[in-house]
């Protein structure tokens, strides 16, 4: 499936019934040919979009799978890159790719890091938190930052209500939503459950000052609207919130 490199859809399936960690384990050596590793022009726009707020020193790709994110923090970063993930399997694809990136093996919901970073990104992963689980991701990105530090991350506009994508998207979550009904251990991957406003919202509640800028480069919706934002949650220069 989506490419002669790609997984199959039988090991795609066997995947989608594993949990989320064991899921990722099984993909890793494939996940590079799939649509999932988030694509070269949005990681491209999100540098671009970073050059004028940096340089910054040391940076956290937060699930960082095979390292997608690791060449943004490198265009971004003049000190230690680090990489978090909690898939053994992803964290080893990393490892070859980057071999100059420190590779830390963490659930996310509970990241071990406190005032050691200067810029966190994250990409495609939102997805897989349920919302009551974010505000403890987002606490602990703000933790693991300096004061003054950036969580940046691209999140794409809903698609218009009534286009394929929109009846795409839904069509995925309620097949999820009853996969995870009836079938154990859950696989949480869900596209609607974080639209800006709500993510915004917790990472206020988290302690950030929250902007956003279009992606400009990655082009625009029928009404003229980004078809992207980059959000940039700034960590206060107290410290404190
Ligand atoms: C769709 S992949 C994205 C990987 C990479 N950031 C990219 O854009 O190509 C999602 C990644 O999030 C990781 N992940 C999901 N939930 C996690 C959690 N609670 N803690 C740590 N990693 C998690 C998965 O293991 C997987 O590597």
């Amino acid at each position: 499936m989506f490419s002669a490199q790609g997984p199959s859809l039988r090991e795609l399936a066997i995947q989608a019934l594993s949990s989320v960690e064991h899921g990722y384990d099984l993909l890793a050596p494939k996940f590079d040919h799939t649509p999932f590793r988030t694509p070269d022009g949005v990681l491209d726009a999100t540098a671009e979009a970073l050059r004028p707020l940096g340089p910054f020193g040391d940076g956290l790709d937060v699930c960082c799978g095979t390292g997608a994110g690791t060449q943004v923090l490198a265009s971004a970063c003049r000190g230690r890159i680090t990489g978090v993930d909690f898939s053994a399997g992803m964290l080893a694809r990393a490892r070859t790719a980057h071999p100059e990136a420190e590779l830390v093996r963490a659930d996310v919901r509970a990241l071990p890091f406190a005032g050691a970073f200067d810029l966190a990104v994250t990409f495609g992963a939102l997805g897989h938190l349920l919302p009551s689980e974010r505000p403890a991701l987002f606490s602990g990105v703000h933790r693991a930052l300096r004061p003054g530090g950036v969580f940046a991350f691209p999140i794409g506009a809903p698609p218009p209500i009534g286009s394929f994508w929109y009846w795409a998207l839904l069509g995925f979550d309620v097949t999820m939503r009853i996969r995870n009904a009836v079938w154990r251990p859950p696989f949480v991957m869900y596209y609607r459950t974080c639209p800006l406003s709500a993510v915004r919202d917790d990472l206020a509640a988290a302690g950030f000052t929250v902007t956003t800028r279009p992606l400009a480069a990655l082009g625009r919706r029928e009404d003229g609207s980004p078809r992207y934002r980059l959000v940039l949650a700034r960590k206060s220069n107290a410290g404190s919130g």
